[in-house]
């Protein structure tokens, strides 16, 4: 079977801020785009890595990207799920691995652990169980939910390109956050595995500093 990682990098970091979108800018002197590129076309198991930008990002891209074999760039849109649709059409693999270009760090064994379960499941998320009190949101805090009972989702996350293809065709809700959501709308089972920390996805400048002490710590 053949494994392709699907990159969504269309983004344009709007709460990190600060002139160019968190993708391209460096952490330690590689571009976050091109360190999450490395983390999954590292993998034996990954045959291809494809990238999808926003339209007019293209340069950005090129430089952050360099030699780097992606095949040619995908044009996403405008919310992330968009740039997922556009990618699922643009490519051509038995299984697809989507990833955050915001998670630049993503450890070899998660990889390992999400293709395991797909042996007996239909797709597989790396999870992390949630440390703080988790409370119904409100102006007054609301009923406290049993944290026990959630886990908060990241990326990659793998399912079979046909299986993934056919949920997001029949999906009619809402724009959704990620891959997981439409799938288990479509009935498919899907493996939750444990993530890892540092997979935690650059989304304000509190994350930004702790990705760059991962790195300057060797924590990577
Ligand atoms: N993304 C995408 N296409 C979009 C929106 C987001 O490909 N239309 C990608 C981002 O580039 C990022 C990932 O989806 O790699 C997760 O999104 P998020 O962290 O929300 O990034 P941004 O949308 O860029 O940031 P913000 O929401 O703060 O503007
Ligand atoms: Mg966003």
């Amino acid at each position: 079977q053949t494994v392709t990682a699907l990159i969504v990098a269309a983004g344009s970091g709007s709460r990190l801020g600060g002139g160019i979108a968190k993708q391209f800018r460096p952490i330690g002197g590689k571009a976050v785009l091109a360190h999450a590129v490395d983390a999954l076309a590292s993998h034996p198991a990954i045959d291809a890595v494809r990238v999808v930008i926003g339209q007019g990002q293209e340069e950005m891209a090129g430089q952050a990207l360099g030699q780097r074999d992606v095949g040619e760039l995908i044009i996403g849109g405008a919310e992330r799920s968009d740039s997922v649709r556009a990618g699922l059409t643009a490519i051509d693999c038995d299984v697809i691995l989507v990833h955050d270009a915001a998670r630049p760090f993503c450890p070899p064994q998660v990889i390992d652990r999400l293709l395991a379960a797909l042996e007996k499941h239909q797709g597989a998320v790396p999870v992390l169980s949630i440390p703080d009190t988790i409370a119904r949101a409100g102006e007054t805090l609301g009923v406290p939910l049993d944290r026990t009972d959630a886990v908060r989702v990241q990326t990659p996350q793998l399912f079979r390109l046909a299986d993934l293809s056919d949920a997001f065709a029949r999906w009619t809700g809402p724009s959704p956050t990620d891959e997981a959501t439409v799938a288990r709308a479509a009935g498919l089972t899907i493996a939750a595995v444990e993530g890892d920390v540092r997979l935690d996805k650059l989304t304000g400048p509190a994350d930004w500093a702790r990705a760059e002490a991962m790195l300057a710590a060797r924590l990577i």
